[in-house]
């Protein structure tokens, strides 16, 4: 079977990806490679994967955002030129609510903005069509002359979705879209949820033991979960807007709730998520950390107020996304009300005993009743296992 695009050049060249996913010269997606006869060939995929690869790269783009962006949702795109050995001349990604958006990024990353003319434009999510902080994409991609742009997914919300593919179409570009849809929806679990119902994304996270404890013994160190597991919790951390704890655990561990560690690129421009402190008794030592520290001007109390109007407070803020650490009772209350979305646990392989477990609050009537993780992924950390996944809530 034939695979690969035709490319008349005279000069064949190896495209190298040293411990990148693109070409160090042409940011040639890797997989792909020129073949000696001047075609590029990719043995794996048929050539309308092209697109898939491009966008694979605008995802990347897209991904530098996460966390950082809010409320806007993350967003990747790039610029691809050549019909033969199509290759990308410019890319770019939303730093920040307020500052350009990708494609905007893409088109002025270009050496020269004649190269817009005629190429293709790969982007994450549907350009937008109305005036928010910034002029509309579609009208720049228009001015720039692109002819042809690859969609991941439409804009999440209704009243949008669709309206850039349509003025794009009718000014007479080619439009493609749904290419890798998924991981583009996955790009901005929050922001879309959020854009549709204005309730923040909940992700519950929790470190336990094998059977399901969440409280170290009174002697033993800090943590029950090992380093490893700790650093991807900052990772989690770095890409929500809020991290929520209850009453019981501010008193019993003084958390920071601070991103820690990270890479200095992931650690650029990524703001300190706020802290929020749930209490009924309002009987929370002044000496925390949370109140005393650098970020104190990053952590909010409620007193005496269900989880969910703490919630629904929070994303009428512009809060899209919050990570639930604890402890027993908070995320109990937040399984029985059917508030968390997303559970991120990390298992230690060992048995503490004991009263407190990941979740108290009521429990279901009955097995068919339970939430259930749906698509699990499980990685290992160490000894220690992350279980991932969202939440599915059976019909009452
Ligand atoms: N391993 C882990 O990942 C992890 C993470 C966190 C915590 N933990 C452990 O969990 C234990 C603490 O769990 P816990 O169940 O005792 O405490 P908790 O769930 O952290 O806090 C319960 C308290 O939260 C407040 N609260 C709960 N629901 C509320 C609502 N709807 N509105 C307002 N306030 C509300 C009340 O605070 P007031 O009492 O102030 O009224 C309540 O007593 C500790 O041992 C801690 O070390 C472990």
């Amino acid at each position: 079977m034939q695979r690969g695009i035709s490319a008349p050049r005279s000069v064949a060249k190896w495209h190298t990806w040293p411990g990148s996913d693109f070409c160090a010269d042409c940011r040639l997606p890797r997989g792909l490679f020129l073949r000696f006869d001047g075609r590029v060939s990719d043995p794996a995929f048929p050539p309308e994967s092209l697109d898939e690869r491009f966008l694979q790269a605008a995802l990347a783009e897209g991904r530098r955002g996460v966390g950082k962006t809010s409320p806007n949702p993350a967003v990747g795109a790039v610029i691809v030129r050549g019909e033969g050995e199509p290759r990308i001349v410019g890319s770019g990604w939303h730093r920040r609510a307020g500052l350009p958006h990708a494609e905007i990024e893409a088109l002025r990353s270009l050496p020269e903005p004649s190269l817009a003319r005629g190429a293709t434009l790969y982007v994450t999510l549907e350009p937008c069509s109305t005036h928010g902080r910034t002029p509309p994409c579609t009208q720049a991609i228009l001015d720039a002359g692109i002819r042809r742009v690859v969609i991941g997914c439409l804009d999440p919300n209704p009243a949008h979705a669709g309206r850039g593919v349509e003025i794009l179409r009718a000014a007479g570009v080619e439009v493609r879209v749904g290419v890798l849809e998924e991981d583009c929806r996955r790009l901005n679990l929050g922001f879309n949820q959020w854009i549709v119902t204005r309730m923040p994304w909940v992700i519950a996270k929790a470190g336990m033991s094998l059977d399901g404890r969440i409280a170290r013994p009174p002697e033993s160190p800090r943590w029950i979960t090992n380093e490893a597991s700790r650093a991807d919790t900052h990772r989690l951390r770095a890409q929500v807007d809020a991290i929520l704890v209850g009453g019981g655990t501010l008193r019993a561990d003084n958390p920071q709730l601070t991103v820690r560690g990270l890479p200095p690129e992931a650690a650029a421009d990524s703001p300190q998520p706020w802290r929020v402190i749930v209490s009924r008794s309002g009987n929370l030592p002044p000496e925390s950390a949370v109140f005393t520290d650098e970020h104190r001007d990053r952590t909010l109390v409620f007193t005496g107020r269900p989880l969910r109007e703490v919630l629904a407070e929070l994303g009428r803020q512009g809060v899209t996304s919050v990570l639930i650490e604890g402890g027993m009772r908070v995320l109990g209350e937040a399984f029985d009300e059917r508030l968390v979305n997303q559970v991120c646990f990390y298992v230690a392989p060992l048995l503490l005993g004991g009263p407190v477990l990941v979740t108290g609050g009521l429990g279901v009537g009955s097995s068919a009743k339970a939430p259930r993780i749906v698509n699990p992924q499980y990685e290992r950390f160490g000894d220690d296992v992350r279980m991932t996944g969202e939440v599915e809530y059976p019909a009452r």
